[in-house]
């Protein structure tokens, strides 16, 4: 029997664990928190902060494991190629690992590479961030140059808005750095690339569609196959593979996140490498009916993972609408009572939804990643009647709040 090792334990690894264990898998897992879901679930439970990278490493070892994988975790995804290289395990590698998910570098090896992306300058002061605006223009965008799911990231209007916001920017990131970017106006699309042997594969492109206001980077529906035309939908292939090649990711799940513009380009703004968070599994499976978590089990151990596994079984439209406030079906204020999914699930199309909340917690505008509390997800002969159905479904969603 194989052992794996998974760095993290929250809530999205919960499942992934319990799917590890099914399939025959030891699983040891580490987490922080000593009531993360996912440690009741594994066979060995370690209390660990995975930043203590050393600390992994030693569980790793005592526990002989055979593989190391994170689902969804960005901060984890160094660890992860960190424990593998150390023990000679299959991984990414740490140079891969690091301008995978540090925004800069990537930046710079993508510009090396000639893959289309924004204009951008790194940024550790307000002095710096002048200059980065004089480079780029305005609007722009500010963000950290190591953190995830919106934390930090901010649209720049003026530069007032740089000195207003780049404190908290650079307080997200561990290494005080972040990066400037030129606003690019576009639909955003998010993409899926299965790398095996070298060899990439885009699986899905679909619309990441974001609310208007502060959560404009916010993913608060997601639609497939992507609304774009042939043409720039071959364009977005051809850029997502580019990207992920010149990242030098051999073997993984690769996460594209692109900007299609009106006037047919196509430019990357990042690409991480694992499976993304969001119920971008949930749209893997039931849209091409592929078990992206299946390939990262296989891959984390070294195993071949065949074309009957990776490629597309069917193409099957959905749309995914996550429950957000101000916009989108929830209500702002403090949760008093939470109605049963009963009439949502029976929605004509809907094959998955879930409500993350409870009672005595308070729903705010949607500004975060974290602050979407739960998702419908609806399926339909086109993506344009998924979306009908997938808005009309959440708005069955019955919480009350005070
Ligand atoms: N240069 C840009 N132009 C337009 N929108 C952007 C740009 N950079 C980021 N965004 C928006 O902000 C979101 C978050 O940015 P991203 O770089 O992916 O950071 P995170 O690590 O928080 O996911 C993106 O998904 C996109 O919607
Ligand atoms: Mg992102």
């Amino acid at each position: 029997m194989k052992t794996v090792l998974f760095v993290g334990a929250g809530r999205h690894q919960r499942r992934a664990i319990a799917q590890a264990r099914a399939g025959g898998l030891r699983v040891v897992a580490v987490d922080r928190n000593p009531e993360a879901p996912g440690l009741a679930e594994a066979d060995i439970a370690e209390v660990v902060d995975f930043s203590d990278v050393d600390a992994v490493i030693e569980v790793a070892r005592s526990h002989a494991v055979d593989g190391v994988l994170t689902i969804s975790a960005d901060r984890a995804v160094p660890v992860v190629a960190a424990v593998a290289e150390a023990l000679g395990l299959p991984g990414i590698g740490t140079e891969t690992a690091y301008v995978m998910t540090q925004k800069i570098a990537m930046r710079r090896v993508l510009a090396d590479a000639g893959v289309p992306q924004p204009e951008f300058a790194a940024v550790r002061n307000v002095h710096e961030g002048y200059a980065a605006l004089d480079r780029v223009g305005l609007p722009a965008v500010l963000k950290p140059a190591d953190s995830g799911g919106q934390r930090g990231v901010f649209r720049l209007e003026t530069a007032d808005d740089l000195e207003r916001h780049l404190h908290v920017a650079l307080a997200e990131s561990p290494t005080d750095e972040a990066i400037i970017e030129a606003y690019v106006e576009g639909l955003e699309l998010n993409g899926l690339v299965i790398v095996r042997d070298g060899e990439a594969f885009p699986l899905t492109l679909s619309d990441r569609l974001r609310p208007p206001g502060i959560g404009f980077g916010v993913g608060w529906i997601h639609v497939y196959p992507a609304t774009i035309y042939a043409d720039q939908l071959e364009a977005a292939e051809r850029v997502a593979v580019h990207a992920v090649h010149a990242l030098g990711l051999r073997d993984g799940i690769a996460f594209p996140q692109l900007l299609a513009t009106d006037d047919g380009r196509v430019l990357v703004i990042e690409v991480a490498a694992r499976i993304p968070g969001g119920q971008m599994a949930d749209l893997a499976r039931h849209a091409v009916g592929v078990d992206l978590i299946e390939i990262a089990l296989l891959q984390a151990v070294g195993e071949n993972v065949p074309d009957e596994v990776a490629r597309p079984r069917f193409t099957q439209p959905l749309a995914i609408r996550f429950l957000t406030a101000s916009p989108g079906p929830l209500p702002t204020g403090t949760v008093t009572e939470i109605g049963s999914l009963e009439k949502v699930s029976a929605f004509p199309g809907v094959v998955q939804a879930d409500v993350y909340l409870s009672v005595g917690e308070t729903i705010r505008p949607v500004r975060l990643d974290g602050d979407r509390r739960g998702y419908v997800i609806a399926i339909a002969d086109t993506n344009v009647e998924a979306l009908e159905r997938a808005e009309a479904a959440a708005q069955l969603v019955d919480v009350v709040v005070e």
